[in-house]
This record gives structure tokens, sequence and C-alpha cells, in this order.
């Protein structure tokens, strides 16, 4: 490896402002950021004409791993980041075993020293009787309440069980918001034989909207950071509108991108929980997140094979996979111009990273971490299935042509992808996270 290598003559995405110059890297952290001329280098790249930007922080992914590696694992799924220039991602615990105690988390992170071409984080699992090993976890971004169910039994509904870990525990709580009794009411109105399009009338406005407040009710009553997962409706973004000190919430590539007009083209491959909701929904979600009303953008990578997810709805498993093409999807946004590069660094590398508290990430700033993409926003091909490094190979943007791609990415000054290669070295390393620091609203922006 490289001692220092120096990335010359880019377009840098920096904290404050966007500016043609040069980054040093040394000892995996930048060292310098418009170094002095001739600044001794063992690798020089000439970034000509190209942008670089903080390296994406991707706050919700499913890697399978351990227990259901067929659809996914923390080497392909870390792979298929860094051809994405996600630097670093923190994975659910719907896991086989569920990460619910602070062995599995502890294991699972032993596992991903030796299998992560990315960093890597892990969050508790939240289950009805798990309040001690989540008031003893220590290396994890929080605790995910899945507050409605989804793939892998990890439903915590009852409200006793919810006021107990809201109030008896400190670390941050990020939940999947759709209500159970409204998803159950709404199934049970609709008559066999379902097709995918009663997705969205089963898990509909209401079940979302009710399980958010749902959660925005607890954290204030308790006090309790709370980050709301994968907004999917207006309603929500207007809920969310309203800043609270203690309330950040995301939203997803397809919730952007796709609307319940794409059943018909995508079937079941368009299945994901929240489901997809309406034109206007969409239109209010950009709003929302252009606003502030939601702060970041997560993929919600949920890896299933083609095959699972050809079986006929309901018995289809729902998710999508997405680190590939969520920074291409918006780096073609930002030639749509509808946001800038300095939105995307916000959205996606120092908005999670304040949410999350982690140490040293998110920024181009002397002394952070050197975990970096450079793109070329001129770049412009289609997502293809075949190309994708998922294990699930495919994605539902398959065939869409994007402008604006990833062509190298570092990982604690490492190369892990460049000229179309992503390397196989588990490079990442475990992310640190300060929860003294109070998260998103406590630091500064
Ligand atoms: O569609 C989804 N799939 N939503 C989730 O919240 C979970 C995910 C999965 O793990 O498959």
């Amino acid at each position: 490896m490289p001692q220092r290598t120096l990335i010359r003559d880019a377009t840098v995405v920096l904290p404050r402002e966007v500016a043609r110059t040069s980054v040093l890297i040394e000892g995996g952290r930048v060292a310098a950021v418009d170094p002095a001329p001739h600044s001794r280098a063992d690798e020089v790249v000439d970034a000509t004409g190209l942008f670089l930007l903080p390296g994406v922080i991707d706050d919700q992914v499913h890697f399978r791993d351990p227990g259901l590696t067929h659809k996914e694992d923390l080497h392909t799924g870390s792979r298929a980041c860094a051809a994405g220039g996600v630097t670093s991602f923190l994975e659910m615990p719907n896991t086989v075993p569920q990460t619910i105690t602070v062995d599995a988390l502890a294991r699972k992170l032993e596992h991903a020293r030796r299998r992560c071409v990315v960093n890597y984080g892990f969050y508790i699992g939240a289950t009805t009787d798990n309040l001690t090993e989540l008031r003893q976890a220590t290396r994890t971004p929080g605790i995910k309440i899945f507050m409605g169910s989804s793939t892998g039994n990890m439903l915590v509904d009852d409200q006793e069980c919810l006021e107990a870990i809201f109030a008896e525990t400190s670390l941050p709580i990020t939940a999947h918001c759709e209500d159970e009794s409204t998803v159950h009411a709404n199934a049970a109105g609709l008559e066999a034989p379902l097709t995918i399009h009663d997705h969205s009338r089963i898990r509909d406005h209401r079940a979302a909207i009710t399980a958010t407040l749902r959660g925005i009710d607890l954290a204030r009553r308790h006090g309790h950071r709370f980050h709301v997962l994968h907004v999917s409706t207006a309603e929500e973004a207007g809920i969310l509108a309203e800043r609270h000190d203690l309330i950040t919430a995301e939203v997803c590539p397809h919730h952007l991108f796709l609307d319940v007009s794409d059943y018909g083209r995508l079937g079941t491959l368009a299945q994901m929980n929240p489901s997809l909701k309406t034109p206007e929904d969409r239109a209010a979600l950009w709003r929302g997140l252009k606003e502030g009303a939601i702060q970041i953008i997560a993929t919600d990578h949920a890896p299933h094979t083609l095959e699972e997810k050809d079986v006929p709805y309901p018995a289809s498993p729902s998710g999508v996979p997405a680190v590939e093409v969520m920074l291409p999807l918006m780096l073609n946004e930002v030639n749509r111009g509808r946001c800038t590069l300095q939105d995307l660094a916000a959205w996606m590398s120092d908005g999670p990273a304040r949410i999350w508290d982690i140490v040293g990430k998110g920024r181009i700033e002397e002394g952070y971490d050197a975990d970096l993409v450079l793109v070329d926003m001129e770049r412009e091909r289609a997502v293809r299935n075949e190309e994708q490094l998922t294990k699930s190979g495919w994605s539902p943007w398959h065939g869409t042509v994007l402008k604006g791609w990833p062509v190298r990415t570092w990982v604690g000054g490492r190369t892990v992808f460049a000229g179309g290669r992503v390397t196989r070295e588990p490079v990442g390393r475990e992310i640190v996270f300060d929860h003294a620091r109070g998260g998103y609203w406590a630091t500064r922006g």
C-alpha cells in the first residue's frame, strides 16, 4: 500500500464549499486538503475532471450473514458497497441467529473483521425480553425495533415492552414503522387471490403514519433519541417537518424513484416494506429531503434471490438490493439539476455520521478517515443485473441509464474499487461510535 497518496486536481466536495484542489492521504487519513505544491507522494492520482466526495455511509443494510448467506454475505455485500461508493455500512439484526445479544454482536463484528471490504457496524435488535442485553451493548450504533413485522420475525409492538425499551435503555433507537394491527385489518378486508398491487393496500399510508406517530410519541415522552427508518408517505414527511431535537429520519431510493405505478412493470421485484406509495408521496419525500424534514438517505439493501422473488404474491419476500446503485441514482439527479453534490455529501455521508455519532467519518477534512469516492459525472451507462456484485444478482433499476458513476473508492486510504475491479481484501474496520456526542442536532452541520 502506498504510504502517501495524492489525489490531484479533483473538484472536492468539502464541508462548506466545492473547490478545485488536491487531497493528500497518509496513514489512512486525510493528511491535508490543498497540500503544499509538490508534496511528496508515493502515488499520484490525476483526478482532473473528476469529483471527490466523502464515502457514502449507508445506515440501513441487510447482509444476511450469518444464516441466510445464499442471498448475501458480509463479503459480497461489502464488495457491492465498494463498487457503489459506500465506504461504511450499518447492518440490521434480522439475521439467523438474530443479533439480539451482546455475544451475537461480538461474533458478528469478529466475522466482519475477516470478511468486509468496507467499514462496518451492527445494530442490536430489540425483542420482547432482551432489555439486559440492550442495556449492556456498547459496540453498536443503536437499537433496532421492528415496530411492524418484516423479514425475520422480530416484531415488538406490545406497548408495555416498547415503553420499557424507551425508558430503560440509553443507546439511540431506530425503528421500522408500520402498524401491525392496521396491516392485519387491511389484509382481512381483501379478497383472495391477492396481487402485488394489494401490497400497498395492506401496508398502506395509515399503517406507516400510525407507527411513525407512535414511535415519535414514545421518543418524546421518554426523552429518547429516535431515528425513523424508510419514511414512505407525504404525511410522515409533514409530521417530521416539525423539527424535534431527538428525532431524525431517512428515505430510501426505492421510495424516491419508484411508486405504485411500477408494480405493473416490476411485479414482486417492487415489493418491499414499507410498501411503495403514490407519485404524490414520492414528490413529497423529495421535498421533505430538500427542506430538511428528512435528513438522510439509506438503501435498506434487502437482497432476496430472483427465484424467491418469483413466487406469487403474497408468498414472495419483501426487499430490494441497492448499495451499488444508490449513489449513481443520486448523481444522475445532480446531473438533472434536482440537487447538488453538497446535498449528497450531507444526506449520504455527514448526516448519517452525525446521527449515529460515528467518529472520524463523513467529511473530507484534515484528520478524518480517508474514506473517499471519486466520481465521473460524465460517465453514462445502464444498470445491468449481470453486473451487480450483490449475491442476489439483480436490481429493480436494471436497464435504467444513469449519468454519474463512481470510478474509484478508498477505505481508510486504501483503494478498494478502481478500473471496474473490487478488492477481495478485508480492508474494512469496525466503526467507532461516540454516543456522548448526542446525535445529529447536537453536532455542527
Ligand atoms: O422490504 C424489506 N425487507 N423491509 C424490511 O424492513 C426488511 C427487509 C428484509 O430484511 O428483507
